[in-house]
This record gives C-alpha cells, structure tokens and sequence, in this order.
C-alpha cells in the first residue's frame, strides 16, 4: 500500500505551551497529485507542513518519504529526500540577484571562486524550463512578488524536488500573476512532482486538486475527491457549522446629506483628476486591476503620499495631511495590503497591538487603563474569533491569518471617521471573512462610520459596497450604484483606459 504514497504524515502532534497545534494528523499524499490542505486560520496548516522541512519538531509521530521513515526532518534531509516548500513568507535575499538566490547556499563554483556566469546560465535554463520570462541577473528586488516567487519555485526544482509544498502561494500574487503559477503548478504535476497546496480560496482548490484534506483545530477531518465533493460540505468540514450565507445582511444607512470625504479632481501619485464622495454609513468599494491606482488613492488620502492638485475636502474642511500621523489624528485609518510589512509589531503582545492607538491617546493624558485595555482586546478577539489561548500571547506565535485579524483589530480600535481597507480578507478564512464582513457592517450601520474598500475580489466588491467606483490605470472610469452591480460592466470599466489606447 505504502509504495502508493511519496510522502505520509502519520500521527503527528505538535504542542507548544499552552497549545496544541496539532493532534494524531495524517496525511498521504501520492505520486503526481496535487493535495489541498484546507483549514480555518490557525488550523494547523502551516505547522504540519512545516514538519516536513525541519523547521518544525513534531512532539510525536512519524514522517515517511518514499518508504523511508523519520521522527523528524532537517533541512538538509528534506532537501536530500527531495523536498521543497514555498512557505507563507519567502527566504529570498533581495539584493541578490535572481540566479545568486536560485544557488543560495549552493553556489556553483569554478576552483574557489563563485562562477557567477555558469550560475546565471543555468538559472537561465531553469526559467525556460518553466516558461517564465525572468532576467537571471536582475535583483530580487526588483523583481514583482510574482517573479520572486516563481524564482522560488524553479529553485525547488533545480534542486530536483519531487514533492513541493506550497503555503498560500496565491495570497501576495495578482490575478495574472495567480494565473501563470496555475501554469507553471500544472505542468509540474503533468511531470510527476506531488503537491501539497495550501489556500483559503476554495475556487482555487477546485480548479487544481485532485484531492483536499480538511484539518479543524488541530485536527485531522477528512480527505475528499476534489470532484466528487462540494463547496457547502467543505466549509462546513472546515468551520464545523452550517454557513449558508457568505455576506451579511446590511440596511441601507447610508446618510447622504452627511459626506465624510469627498475629492474633488485629486491628481498626483500616479492617479488623475479623481473626484468621488463617501457618505456617513456608506461602504464604497474601489475596484479596478492590479496597477490601476488603488493603493495610491488611498495613499494619498492618508498622507502617506501627496497629490499635486485638487482637494480632499474632509467633514466639510479641506485637509492636506503631510503624513499619516496627521491622518490619523484628523480621523482617517488606513488598513494596509500588506499587513505583515506596515503593521504588525510581532515581538509584542497581542494585547498590546490592539490597544497601540488607544495608548497613543491616552499616554498623552498619562493614565493607562488596564481594564480597558483588557476589554478591548477581548471585544475584538470576540468579534474576529482570534484564535489565541491567551491574550498575552505573542503576535509571531500566531498563524499568519490570525496575524492579520490583529493588525486589522488594532487599526479598527483607533476609532477613526474613515476607515480605508485594502484587501481586508485577503489570507483570511471564510469563517473569519464573515465575522469581518459583519464588524465591517457594525461600523457603518452601528457607529454611522465610512467605509472605503480597495478589492480584487470581485464578489466582495459586489457583495459589501453600497457604492463601486472603478479606477483604471490612474483614471476614474465608472461609477455604479447598487442596483448597477454587474461582474461584466466592472471589468469593463476596469480595462476601460487600457481599451482607449488601443
Ligand atoms: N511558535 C509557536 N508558539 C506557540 N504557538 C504556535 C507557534 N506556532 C504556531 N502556533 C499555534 O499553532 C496553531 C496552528 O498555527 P498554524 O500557523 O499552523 O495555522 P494555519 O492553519 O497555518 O493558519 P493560517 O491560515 O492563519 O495561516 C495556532 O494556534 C498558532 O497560534
Ligand atoms: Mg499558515
């Protein structure tokens, strides 16, 4: 039976204090399939495939690579076995170039001497076997996370990994650039490579499993036939409940005698003569493609960024904030894309992240209150179901989702008129969608907030906005309201620009 399998995970616990991340997992994953390993945030996901690298010492059980059985794995036994992954976060060093990462810790020499030609020929070859256009002696740096990750992955197989395992892979990327790892992914199983995939989007899992293991809490659930199975089984598998709906159902509050913010011909950061309104209660969604000036928006807005000409006109006033410190103070909360690089302070308490705005006001009063402080994080560890035995817990400690219901927590906790989110659920699991769907909801309809929301999740953008605004490259090419939302007429709007030139 076991010659079926590259690789089986048997048994395998994994405590840490006050934790059990996993408990008696199994997995078998067999020769040239792709394996889904799904499972709310802090499932245990990236903990057991990190079993497999060394990186993490199972407590107990066993790790059998093509029939060879081992407690535990090193790097350099995985390697040896012909093991790779693609973790949540990759290891590249971004002032290298792409070939000296691809050798990273493996230079090919000629003598003593590092032979940086015979390196960068041979990532050369490495790139084309994968069909992807990458110049081997650009630096990572300059590389999109794309190109960064790919570099990755055609590392694995110049290593000749027979079995890649990959965390989230499509959580950083752009549609286009999810499509060419699709790709790439797929011609890797057509040539026999076993794949472990790790993803929160269940479209994703249908379209490149064969199989999907379901783990909850630690805890081994099932394994299904990808095709045989369906979406509301699975996330009922992965969440333990019933969850038939995917958004909450929101009233219209939306005051529109009461603008928030409005911009009036805003140019500068990339974007031009972008005029819009946001309305006490409202929820707009900013759609458009990746490169089409979202970011930049909101940048500006939040004074990470100025704009050139036009006017941002704040509760009636014109504002001109010179950096996001003044933002802030004047109202105005941004929750970035990239959480993990602007917001995360991981060698401190979880507690503490999501009372930073609240000490920042009251230090300058100078009385810290710690029954508040404690109720705070309880009130958004409810809400976002934070997945922690204790508040005091170390924010690195956390899976990379529950991570970000921190940074999201903290930035919700300053109290702000407008709040700015960009890709809020992105590596977030459905359950925990839901819940931030809601809190989204509470804050317009409870606490007359307004709401301005960056995604490149089209039912998202479809299922939470009162209002679409569509950018594309820089320029504001449609508007729609409700009753307008339609998946066609937004793409249309977003290649809108693109299609004018020619
Ligand atoms: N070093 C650590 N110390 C304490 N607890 C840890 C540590 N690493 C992981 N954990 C805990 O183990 C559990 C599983 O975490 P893991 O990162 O495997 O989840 P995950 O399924 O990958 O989640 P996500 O979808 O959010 O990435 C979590 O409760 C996490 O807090
Ligand atoms: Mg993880």
């Amino acid at each position: 039976m076991s010659e079926e399998y590259v690789l089986q995970l048997e048994h395998i616990r994994k405590e840490y204090p006050g934790v059990v991340a996993l408990k008696d997992v199994t997995l078998e994953l067999k020769k040239g399939e792709i394996l889904a390993l799904i499972g709310e945030n802090g499932a245990g996901k990236s903990t057991l495939i990190k079993c497999c690298s060394g990186a993490v010492i199972p407590t107990s059980g066993k790790i059998i690579v093509n029939g060879k059985e081992f407690t535990s794995m090193t790097p350099q036994l995985a390697a040896e076995n012909g093991i790779a992954i693609i973790y949540q976060e990759f290891n590249n060093v971004k002032e290298l170039s792409a070939a000296e990462n691809l050798f990273l810790g493996r230079p090919i020499r000629k003598g003593v001497v590092v032979d940086k030609k015979a390196m960068e020929r041979e990532a050369a070859k490495a790139f084309e076997q994968l069909q992807i256009k990458i110049d081997p002696k650009a630096l990572m740096k300059n590389l999109t996370v794309g190109y960064q990750q790919m570099v990755e992955i055609a590392k694995a197989i110049q290593q000749d990994a027979k079995i890649l395992i990959m965390d989230e892979p499509s959580a950083p990327l752009t549609s286009a650039e999810v499509e060419s790892m699709f790709r790439v992914v797929e011609k890797l199983r057509k040539e026999g490579i076993s794949i472990v995939y790790i993803s929160h989007r269940l479209e994703e899992i249908y379209r490149l499993s064969d199989r999907i293991l379901v783990l909850r809490d630690g805890e081994y659930v099932k394994t299904l036939i990808t095709k045989d199975s369906e979406v509301q089984e699975l996330i009922k598998l992965m969440v333990g409940r019933e969850l038939t709906e995917t958004y909450p159902p929101r009233e219209n509050c939306v005051d529109n005698n009461e603008v928030v913010l409005e911009l009036k011909n805003v140019t500068g950061n990339g974007d031009n003569n972008i005029s819009l309104k946001i309305h006490k209660g409202e929820i707009v969604g900013l759609g458009g493609l990746v490169g089409a000036g979202r970011t930049e928006l909101a940048q500006v807005i939040f004074g990470a960024a100025q704009k050139t000409s036009g006017q941002i006109v704040f509760k009636g006033k014109e504002i001109n904030p010179k950096s996001p410190r003044e933002a802030i103070d004047l109202g105005i909360a941004l929750v970035p894309e990239d959480r993990k690089r602007h917001g995360a302070m991981l060698g401190i308490s979880i507690k503490n992240n999501i009372n930073m705005p609240i000490y920042e006001r009251t230090a300058r009063l100078s009385v810290i209150n710690s029954k508040l402080e404690m109720e705070t994080a309880q009130k958004y560890q409810k809400s976002m179901a934070i997945k922690t035995p204790t508040l005091n817990q170390l924010v690195k400690n956390l899976s990379g989702g529950n991570q970000q219901k921190v940074i999201l927590a903290r930035w919700l906790a300053a109290d702000s008129e407008l709040i700015i989110f960009d890709e809020p659920t992105r590596g977030i699991d459905v359950g925990a969608k839901y819940e931030i769907y809601k809190l989204m909801n509470d804050l317009v309809e409870k606490e007359g907030k307004a709401i301005l929301m960056i995604s490149s999740e089209m039912e998202e953008l479809m299922g939470m906005s009162d209002r679409i605004v569509v950018l594309s490259e820089g320029v504001m090419t449609g508007e729609l309201n409700k009753s307008e939302f339609n998946q066609e007429t937004i793409m249309a709007y977003a290649s809108a620009a693109r299609m004018e030139e020619g």
